[in-house]
């Protein structure tokens, strides 16, 4: 059995796409397939932690020994990771969240309209869960946050790691045909503000476990 490096710890993961309805039939949302963080729940519960796995819309069965809470919107997601983050010591956030929604969603479906091809869609900014939850003076857990990017991966990783004050960030480059979005496999930097560990190719199964063993001693280990 693998080091129970989490045992007693309490822990929320966000994971999969949201999605914003437009009209009854239609929604903006991303290719996150829940994969990267139903991995992380599974090795979390592995690692001995009582797991919290904020799922979006995904196709995934829920791994053994996690409580699993389904939403489809950003905000249904805020409000269970507020929720989930009263009463847990670490949060990771995986899930490929929308970052913008429409401003109005139709109670009808939206009709083409006659001799104009073109249309414009108000978006408003949707909130920044993990920031949310970073923000907090009062029970903060430990925060993890993922960075998808395409270019100058770890610059950007790091700009998000200082501005949603978060403790740790795992950099991902989407642009990896190999990797990133839906793939069973990733190739992930883990960056804090002491250094940058690149972690080589593997399965995201496998690259959960790793990143619970090296989040667990970082948050958690006794110095
Ligand atoms: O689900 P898979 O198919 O397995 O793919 C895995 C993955 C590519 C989705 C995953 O490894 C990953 O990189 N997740 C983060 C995706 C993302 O949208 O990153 P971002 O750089 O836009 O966001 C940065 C961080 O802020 C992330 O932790 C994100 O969860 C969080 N965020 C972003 C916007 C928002 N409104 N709220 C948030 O909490």
């Amino acid at each position: 059995a693998p080091e129970q490096v989490l045992a007693g710890k309490k822990v929320a993961i966000t994971a999969g796409p949201t999605r914003e309805a437009l009209d009854p039939v239609r929604y903006l949302s991303n290719h996150s397939s829940g994969k990267m963080g139903f991995a992380i729940a599974a090795a979390a519960a592995r690692a001995g932690a009582e797991v919290t796995l904020i799922a979006g819309p995904v196709r995934l069965a829920t791994p053994a020994g996690v409580n699993r809470v389904d939403v489809i919107s950003t905000e249904e997601m805020l409000a269970a990771a507020e929720r989930a983050a009263d009463d847990c010591d670490l949060f990771i956030a995986a899930a490929a969240v929308v970052d913008f929604r429409p401003e109005v969603v139709s109670s009808q479906k939206i009709k083409k309209s006659e001799g104009d091809d073109h249309d414009v869609l108000q978006l408003v900014k949707n909130p920044d869960i993990v920031a949310t939850i970073a923000a907090r003076s009062d029970k903060r857990p430990f925060v993890v946050g993922f960075a998808a990017e395409t270019e100058n991966v770890v610059e950007h990783a790091e700009g998000k790691l200082a501005r949603k004050n978060l403790d740790m960030i795992v950099a991902n480059d989407v642009s990896d045909p190999e990797g990133g979005f839906n793939s069973d496999r990733n190739e992930v930097i883990l960056i804090d503000r002491s250094g940058r560990q690149p972690l080589p190719p593997a399965l995201k199964t496998e690259l959960a476990s790793q990143l619970v063993t090296l989040i667990a001693d970082r948050a958690f280990a006794k110095k």
